[in-house]
């Protein structure tokens, strides 16, 4: 089928909740993906993140026909060997002894880690602390949980309970705190939000906090776990050790998988009965999880984060000099974000129009996650067309 017809599919059948491009991808390999009308397109936002160790990792392809040839779903009133082993690898790399929930998605995922943290907050408090400008998915919990009006327009009445403090400021999020309050809710580093960085001593700050005030500290690495910026974890770039984390999006190398990891004295209240999800932990999931990680420390892609983080920086920081749009350059391993002053859409059309895939957020910053395995050659190549389509921008 050409793009076109698929299109025609689309405007008949599909429901119209996503801007599309207007493209219909059909192959993909590392950092490249293929059209219908077989023109090949370089890949800085592979997967919106999903897609870590590129499209079709071959450690995970072979791991999937592998694992879809001898058992595909079984429910979790049964034990599996993928999943045993999956929380095991999960626990291991946390380095506090974790116990894992596994669900679908990442707005699974936070929806779990609310239950968690209500369920330890009994009885009496329920109320949790998140941030301004948070994304943390599109349920009704997580959603309650963003600190994004915008994306609760039309829905409300939301979840009770949620209080927003301007991220990065600890005095503002301590003033939220009372005695009905059971949690802060954190990304260590703002994705959607437009990759913010947490300033020097907040996530230290909130695991203060939370020490001071018996809450549970729990940070939403749905977008910046796995590796995405150089250690499995965002939050071990820092001295701070959280009691329980959200995951997805690259946990299993671009098939749906999510999972909440919690430290065993709050993970026991989640008992039978409490919560569920068909699917999470199936084999298919869990055997591709395992071959993400393999890839990750067979092929050294936690050194290649920081490799590939400090060879952005460079370039985009050289770049700054001679762009009067862009404001700041935001990096942290494979997670790049470039703030500008000027609408970061036409950029990405442009992008797009020259074969390079990048994405823009809350309006005005271009954000890049690149695959770990993106080749030198490759990130030469996309800076380049980045470089001229930000050079030649018009504001008129
Ligand atoms: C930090 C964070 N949490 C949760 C989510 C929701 O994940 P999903 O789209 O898999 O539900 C996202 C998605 O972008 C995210 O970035």
């Amino acid at each position: 089928m050409t793009s076109q017809q698929t299109i025609e599919l689309f405007e008949q059948y599909v429901i119209g909740n996503y801007t599309r491009y207007p493209v219909s991808l059909v192959r993909g390999e590392g950092s490249r993906v293929w059209d219908a009308e077989g023109n090949r397109y370089l890949d800085f936002f592979p997967g919106w993140g999903c897609d870590l160790i590129g499209h079709c990792p071959p450690r995970v392809v072979a791991a999937v026909r592998d694992q879809v040839g001898r058992l595909i779903h079984v429910p979790n009133t049964w034990y599996t060997e993928e999943q045993g082993k999956l929380a095991q690898a999960l626990s291991e790399r946390t380095g506090w002894g974790s116990r894992c929930f596994f669900c679908n998605s990442g707005t699974e995922a936070v929806e779990a880690a609310i239950k968690l943290a209500r369920l330890n907050g009994k009885p009496g408090r329920y109320k949790i602390v998140t941030m301004t400008n948070s994304f943390h998915g599109r349920t009704l919990g997580a959603l309650s949980a963003t600190g994004q009006p915008k994306y609760h327009q039309g829905l409300e009445p939301l979840l009770a309970g949620f209080n927003y403090a301007p991220y990065g400021n600890l005095d503002a999020a301590a003033k939220l705190v009372d005695a009905e309050t059971c949690a802060v809710l954190v990304e260590p580093i703002q994705g959607e939000g437009g990759v913010n960085l947490p300033p020097a001593g907040y996530l230290e700050g909130l695991r203060q906090l939370a020490d001071e005030n018996k809450l549970m500290l729990i940070f939403d690495e749905v977008q910046t776990g796995m590796g995405r910026t150089g250690k499995w974890f965002t939050h071990q770039h820092w001295n701070v050790r959280p009691d329980a984390i959200t995951l997805a999006k690259a946990l299993a190398g671009g098939i749906a998988c999510g999972g909440l990891v919690a430290k065993p004295q709050f993970a026991e209240k989640l008992r039978p009965g409490t919560h569920a999800a068909t699917f999470g932990g199936n084999p298919v999931a869990c055997a591709a999880a395992l071959a993400t990680i393999e890839t990750i420390e067979a092929d050294g892609l936690l050194a290649r984060a920081e490799q590939l983080g400090a060879a952005f920086q460079q370039r985009f920081e050289a770049l700054k000099g001679r762009c009067p749009w862009i404001r700041e350059v935001r990096v942290k391993g494979a997670m790049i974000g470039l703030e500008l002053s000027v609408d970061g859409a036409p950029i990405v059309n442009q992008c797009l129009q020259r074969r390079l895939l990048v994405n823009c957020t809350h309006g005005t910053v271009i954000r890049l996650l690149p695959a770990l395995n993106l080749t030198d050659r490759e990130l030469d190549e996309g800076c380049g067309i980045l470089e001229e389509v930000l050079l030649t921008y018009k504001t008129t």
